[in-house]
Order: structure tokens, then sequence, then C-alpha cells
């Protein structure tokens, strides 16, 4: 059955070059713009490559706007990338610059986009939404989240407010809480976490291991994970468990061994906690072979706490993606913007840790590309929220409305190697937000109000 969804205030497609169709008398660009305009507001490079081992070096700053070019060659190797998710329709681009139109219509069809443009020329459909000038965007994607675990970490929040530092040794509590729970314990927790996310407009996430610290605990982490979405990561080096403290050594060699064996048929990525207090940088380099060698992509939780060599490690291996990005030296951000590695910004840790929060907009001017994910975990930061993050991205990172929505959508899609999801082009998963607002822009101008009036999946109305 097909769905009209019309009378949108504002369309955020993150597909620019179906803006060229749209006809000036029709719905336009916001505020006017011409493509030409709205794609210099990049907010990171449609243009990919593959995630494999990087390609030659880019200039930093390099990036300009999309074109026709850049955007066909996205679609070709996104979709080369052996993602987990569906593969894109052929001919569909991944997601592009921000894009948005206003008076715009949109027809989903069998779970797809079938149509996008002014809603003074929208197809008929089976049945229709009139979304009443509400805002319409793409479902969010969230690239890194540590949702397998059992416990909470309330008191410790409560202590770091009052002056105690953040530490990686926290991760150890909710490593003994984990080990004590049931498989359904695990799993109902995890439910309840992405129903959660799915009322907030997340209709994509990553979920990572990495509380369970055994073959076995490991094991049903990632398995678990994998009843809910394709997206899976696995972090047995998240920190050495405290019987290992003596063999760290020992730990590494578990992590590449035989608890690779055992979640390797479960995920799709690997993960490492590169920093003081949990793995150093050739730790870090064999656990991410390791994964490759066993069919895993790698990404890398780097420079959180320190600059730290995680950045350029995440950039050498060909990592999908850098996450936190907290403590950038220069050397950092060009590697950044030299390579295809999105540095995935998560501003909920810096909200909930207390500390400074990194310039995003640093790592946009030298032609980074840049998601924004939750990182939703009991330790760190536990908010499923993406429209905290757009707001804290805008007021703390200096991002503008647009790029923050880019970040949370596109760019996100972009760190997980999605061309399916983080646009609203023709052809791609019909993942829908719907806000009770006039612009993208409420997120940031109106922090902390509930603005979701409705979430699709796939076509499907879930929220
Ligand atoms: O991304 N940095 C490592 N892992 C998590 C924190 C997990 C925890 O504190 O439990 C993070 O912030
Ligand atoms: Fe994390």
């Amino acid at each position: 059955m097909s769905v009209l969804i019309t009378n949108i205030g504002e369309l955020v497609t993150n597909q620019p070059e179906r803006d060229a169709d749209l006809d000036p008398g029709g719905a336009g660009l916001v505020a006017g713009r011409g493509a030409a305009d709205a794609a210099r507001e990049v907010a990171g490079r449609p243009a990919a490559r593959d995630a494999g081992p990087a390609g030659p070096a880019r200039p930093a700053g390099s990036a300009g706007p999309a074109g026709p070019a850049a955007l066909a060659g996205s679609a070709g190797s996104a979709g080369s990338a052996g993602s987990a998710g569906p593969a894109a329709p052929a001919g569909s681009a991944g997601p592009g610059p921000f894009a948005a139109m206003a008076g715009a219509a949109l027809v989903i069809d069998e779970g797809r986009v079938a149509w996008t443009g002014p809603a003074s020329r929208a197809p008929a459909a089976d049945q229709m939404v009139d979304a009443d000038g509400r805002t319409v965007l793409p479902g969010f994607v969230d690239s890194h989240a540590h949702l397998v675990f059992a416990g909470e970490r309330g008191a410790e929040f409560a202590a770091r407010m009052a002056g105690q530092p953040y530490r990686a040794g926290g991760i150890r509590s909710t490593v003994a809480a984990t080990r004590n729970a049931t498989d359904d314990q695990l799993r109902a927790n995890l439910r309840r976490l992405a129903a959660e996310m799915l009322a907030q407009g997340i209709t994509t996430f990553e979920c990572k291991s990495g509380y369970g610290l055994t073959v076995t605990d490991e094991a049903r982490s990632v398995s678990i994970a994998a009843e809910f979405t394709p997206e899976v990561t696995y972090l047995g080096a998240h920190v050495v468990p405290p019987e290992f403290e003596p063999n760290p050594g020992g730990y590494v060699d578990l992590v590449c061994g035989e608890m690779l064996d055992a979640c390797a048929p479960h995920a799709q990525w690997v993960d490492v906690f590169c920093e003081q207090g949990a793995f150093g940088r050739d730790e870090a380099a064999a656990v991410l072979a390791a994964g490759q060698a066993a069919g895993l992509r790698p990404r890398v939780h780097a420079n959180q706490l320190t600059a730290g060599p995680g950045v350029q490690l995440a950039v050498e291996v060909g990592a999908a993606s850098a996450d936190h990005c907290s403590n950038l030296t220069d050397a950092d951000v060009d590697a950044l913007a030299c390579s295809d590695t999105v540095a995935t910004l998560l501003p909920g840790v810096e909200f909930s840790t207390r500390h400074p929060y990194p310039d995003g907009r640093r790592l946009l001017d030298a032609g980074a590309t840049v998601a924004l994910a939750t990182d939703c975990n009991p330790g760190s930061c536990f908010s499923s929220s993406m429209p905290l993050c757009i707001a804290l991205a805008v007021r703390e990172m200096h991002l503008t409305t647009q790029q923050a929505v880019w970040a949370a959508t596109a760019g996100g899609a972009r760190a997980l190697r999605r061309a399916d999801v983080g646009h609203l082009g023709t052809g791609a998963r019909a993942d829908l937000v719907m806000i009770d607002a006039p612009s993208h822009a409420y997120f940031a101008y109106r922090p902390g109000v509930p603005l979701i009036a409705g979430v699709w999946r796939a076509g499907e109305r879930v929220a």
C-alpha cells in the first residue's frame, strides 16, 4: 500500500541532486537558495571510497560541493562496501549534503521512498497523511551505542557531578552486573532501550558488546544484539577485565583468538577502546587486524580522554569511523580530513562527564566527515536522545543546525557505510521522522521539548 505524506513544511532529504528537478515556481530550496549555495553549506563530504584500506590521500579541505559525479561515486562505493544492511537499490546514491524542500510531499511504496517533490505535484496514493506544515526528515542513524548490559551507574554519575573524575575503569562495575544477568534480562534491557530510541526517531542503530569480557559473555552479547540490529560490533577490547589485570597481553590474545572466533559469526564490526587505562596502540592494532582477518570491519574508540594514537590508527587501518575525537591534534584533524574515516562526535558523553566539548566546526572546516551518535551506555552517557545530541552539537560544538541534522542522519549512515538510510532520495528505505515544528532548526531552538510527532521505519508507522 502506498502512502502520500503531504503538506510538509520542510522536507529534509539530504539528496541535493533532486533539487535540480524542482520547479522554481513550486517548492524550492529552503530560504530560496540554489543548489550550489546549499552544497556550499555541506556538513560532510558525500564523495566516498570504500571502507577498506585507505586509498590515496586527498588534501585537507579538498572536498568541494558535491556534484553529480561525486554522488555517483558514493553510490558505487557504498554499495560495494559490504554493508550489513540491505543493499541500496541500483542507481540510488547514498546520502548527499544537507538539502531540504519547502511545501513538499513524499510517497512511500513497499517500504521505500518512491517520490519526493512539490506537494502541488504529488501523485495519488492509497493513503494520505497531512503533515500540516510539520517537518519531515530521515530517521536518525545512531552509529555508536552500547546497549547490551545490566545494572546502572547513577551513583557514579552523581559522584562525577560532585567532582569525581570519569575513568575507563568504571566500565568494570557494569561488566560484573552483566556477567551476573540472564540472557533474558539482557534481552529485556536492550528491547526497552531500542524502543526508547525508536520513539525518539532512531530508525537504525549500531550496538556493541563489551560488558561481558569472557568468551561466553561476549558471544551472548553479540548474539543478543543481532536479534535487534544488523549493525553489531564486537568490542571484546573494551577494557582488560580484573581477572586479566596481571596479564593484559593474555587478554589481548583471548580477544584476538577464541573470543573473536565465538563472536565473529554474529558481528559485522570490530572496535577497540584505544586509550590510557584501556588498550595502547599496538594492542589496538592487533585487535583490529585480527578482527579484519575474521571478516569484521574496523571502527575505533579514539582520543576520548587523551590525544592518543587512536585517530591515526583508525585512519591507517581504514576504519569506518573514529569515535569520540574529543582530544585532537592538528595532525589528527588532517588525517581525518584526508581519509574516509568518519569523525563521530558523541556530545552526550561530554555532557555526562563534564569534559570539554571538541570543536566540531574545526573538523568540518578541515574537510572531515562528521557523524553524531548517542553512545548510549550506562557509564559515560545514559541517554538515547539524538535530539539532545543535535542541540548540544549546535550549542557546544559549533555545528550549524543543518550540519548537526546531517551528521545525525547522513553522517551516521556514512559511519556505518550504509547507502540505504540517512537520506530520503528515491529508493531509500522509508525511515522518516516527523516533528511538530516548521523546520529542523527546532531540535536546537527548542531543546528538551518532545517534538517527535511520528516515526516510520521501512514504510511502517511505528510511533
Ligand atoms: O564510549 N569509552 C569507552 N566506552 C564507553 C563508556 C562505557 C562506560 O563508561 O561504561 C564510551 O564512552
Ligand atoms: Fe562508546
